[in-house]
């Protein structure tokens, strides 16, 4: 088979062509970064596990009816989505200050939050990605107002299902990012959740013991980041409880 083109080298993900105009091909990469960068390492089993999970977030999503650019995972390491284009934000939403919240305003990390707090960052590696008032997004043009109405209310509608998902296997939802893509079906544009959900993308804590579940657990050298994200799709269901993540050397099958 002809090696499809390459669009896009990211960071944790390669982007290819799709087979018809309008998809795209994911690759989910073990590659694993921290601190725009500074940090990286390759993590054995990281991408087969976050696009596993990633489909797993994005179907439930699309099953309470919001929308978002997944079609279908094609194999271990890939799968097809919707073309999109993106809005140069990371959208995060908050129910317990930590990380940069934490930092910022010097607050204690885990503690509660008075309501779900959605921020704004604009995706620019060169800049640090950093965070942005609504005010700055509408008046550079990268979202109108309406759009920004429209991707509050997305990302709290996905914010009540990933915490309610993960509160349901045990495990706090902390924070998370998305990033929202638009769809064009002639003029008419639709906001749809795109990029990935991943333990690489949300903070997730134990809710008994605390433990961190997610990319800090990289970030911050606390053990291996692949029992993690392994301990995670094994709660949800997504791996059989009895997997681990050890990798195999190639056994021959008679
Ligand atoms: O670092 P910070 O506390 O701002 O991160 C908030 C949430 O957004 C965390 O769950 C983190 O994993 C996620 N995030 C991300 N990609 C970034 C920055 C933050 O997925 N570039």
């Amino acid at each position: 088979m002809a090696r499809r083109k390459k669009i896009y080298e990211g960071k944790a993900k390669d982007l290819f062509e799709g087979p018809e105009p309008g998809t795209i091909v994911q690759y989910f990469k073990d590659n694993a970064s921290a601190g725009n960068g500074e940090k990286k390492a390759v993590i054995e089993g990281k991408g087969v596990l976050n696009n596993r999970l990633s489909e797993f977030f994005m179907l439930g999503l699309q099953q309470i009816g919001i929308p978002t650019h997944f079609i279908k995972r094609l194999n271990m390491r890939e799968q097809l989505v919707r073309q999109v284009e993106i809005i140069p934000l990371e959208v995060i939403v908050r129910n317990y200050a930590a990380g940069t919240m934490a930092k910022r305003l010097g607050m204690e990390e885990g503690t509660a939050l008075p309501r779900p707090i959605v921020e704004f960052s604009y995706k620019n590696d060169d800049l640090g990605d950093p965070l942005v008032p609504e005010e700055y997004i509408i008046a550079f043009g990268w979202a109108s107002q309406q759009d920004m109405d429209d991707i509050v209310s997305l990302a709290l509608r996905v914010n009540d299902f990933l915490a309610g998902t993960m509160y349901g296997v045990g495990i706090k939802l902390v924070d998370f990012k998305i990033e929202i893509g638009r769809l064009w079906d002639n003029d008419f544009q639709r906001l749809v959740v795109a990029d990935e959900i991943s333990p690489d993308s949300c903070r997730l804590w134990d809710i008994e013991t605390g433990q961190k579940l997610d990319k800090d657990v990289f970030r911050r050298d606390l053990g291996s980041l692949s029992d993690a994200y392994t301990e995670v799709a094994k709660r949800l269901g997504v791996l059989p409880s009895n997997v681990t993540h050890t990798p195999h050397k190639p056994t021959l099958i008679n």
